[in-house]
């Protein structure tokens, strides 16, 4: 199938949500990254999406929603009642945005979405591309990121082509995603909220939200246990270039590494080397941060070596993305690096 890329303008949004009604499969920007949407009722669209990604059945995927709201969410059949009240109150303090509630399913819900869990995760993105298209195709697309199963989320649509291209008939092309890695997944149920997968919004943030401290399993779940999450898989978001995290900053550049590193780059210009955060924000490494992992994957290195994420408010995404990118940790000793594997990557 030949995959077409649309500038996402009225006749690229017109075009995207003809193909969706039809059950074809569209690349849509989000804030975060970009996703591959579906309509989510049509059970040929959902299992396209898993084909396309070449995702295993048993890994869920987000409802993304036409309009930030929960009440409408029930009423419809995407959620069962009651939702619990701090669902609510997230809801109202962060959508339309980077956050994923994950809720009691309700009826309407295909069981192919949330392979066959109780629970379905429902987010009301804020990117205006988003936003047109599930309002002009009305109702919810079921959407993961634009990936291969396993791969580095698209945060541009040529990222998306080099994902995707053959296997999918349209990327609308929204330019890059501001936020840059995936939308912070929280479960919430009655009486426990808890962070599955940190991302755009922190987990302090939540906590402040609701009044309370919430529980974070970050990457702390080891890749043999039961997932409750499956972003959660120990292994994710990875480049084809063995990735280790240094554990101290890098001083010394060796041929043949690419070199990931949070300061600005030196002025004896170092062999492939890339700054994370140039002006200092870990805001910026993190918008940046699957790009450099794809021209980092790109470069022909032989290793990608990336420095210890600093202190800041968006260190706890870094840290998670980059310990699933990577296969090991990296410690500066007689004149190399010595490289220890991670267990369960
Ligand atoms: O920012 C994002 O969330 C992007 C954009 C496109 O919206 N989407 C995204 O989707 O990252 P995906 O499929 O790559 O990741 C969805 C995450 C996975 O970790 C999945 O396991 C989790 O959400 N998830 C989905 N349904 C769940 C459920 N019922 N219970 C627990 N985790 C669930
Ligand atoms: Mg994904």
């Amino acid at each position: 199938m030949e995959t077409v890329l649309l500038p996402a303008g009225d006749a690229g949004l017109a075009e995207a949500a003809r193909i969706l009604r039809q059950g074809g499969l569209v690349s849509f920007p989000t804030e975060t990254v970009y996703g591959l949407g579906g309509l989510a009722r049509d059970p040929k669209a959902i299992r396209a999406i898993f084909t396309a990604k070449g995702r295993p059945p048993t890994d869920p995927l987000i409802l993304h929603l036409p309009e930030p709201d929960l009440t409408r969410a029930v009423t419809e059949g995407w959620l069962s009642s009651p939702v619990p009240a701090a669902a609510v109150i997230l809801s109202k303090a962060f959508w339309p945005g980077p956050l994923t509630l994950v809720l009691p399913k309700g009826n309407e819900v295909n069981p192919e979405i949330t392979a066959a869990l109780p629970t379905v995760a429902v987010r009301c993105p804020s990117h205006s591309v988003a936003r047109q298209l599930l309002r002009l195709v009305g109702e919810p697309l079921a959407a993961p990121s634009a990936n291969r199963f396993g791969r580095i989320s698209p945060t541009d649509a040529m990222a998306v082509r080099q994902e995707l291209d053959g296997r999918i008939p349209l990327i609308l092309d929204g330019g890059p995603c501001p936020i840059g890695v995936e939308s912070t997944v929280v479960q919430v149920t009655a009486d426990r909220v808890e962070v599955l997968r940190p991302g755009g919004i922190s987990t302090e943030e939540i906590s402040k939200t609701l009044g309370t401290p919430v529980a974070s399993r970050g990457a702390t779940i080891k890749p043999e246990s039961s997932q409750p999450s499956p972003g959660m898989l120990a292994s994710h978001y990875a480049p084809r270039t063995p990735l280790y995290l240094c554990k101290e900053p890098i001083r010394n550049f060796l041929p043949g590494c690419f070199h990931l590193v949070f300061r600005q780059t030196q002025t004896n210009n170092p062999p492939l080397t890339l700054g994370l955060a140039p002006d200092g924000r870990l805001e910026t490494a993190a918008r940046e941060l699957y790009r450099n992992l794809r021209l980092a994957d790109a470069s022909g290195a032989e290793k990608i070596l990336v420095e210890p994420v600093p202190e800041g408010s968006w260190a706890e995404a870094l840290r998670d993305r980059l310990t699933r990118a990577s296969t090991g940790t990296a410690i500066w000793k007689n004149q190399n690096w010595e490289i220890t594997p991670r267990s369960g990557a």
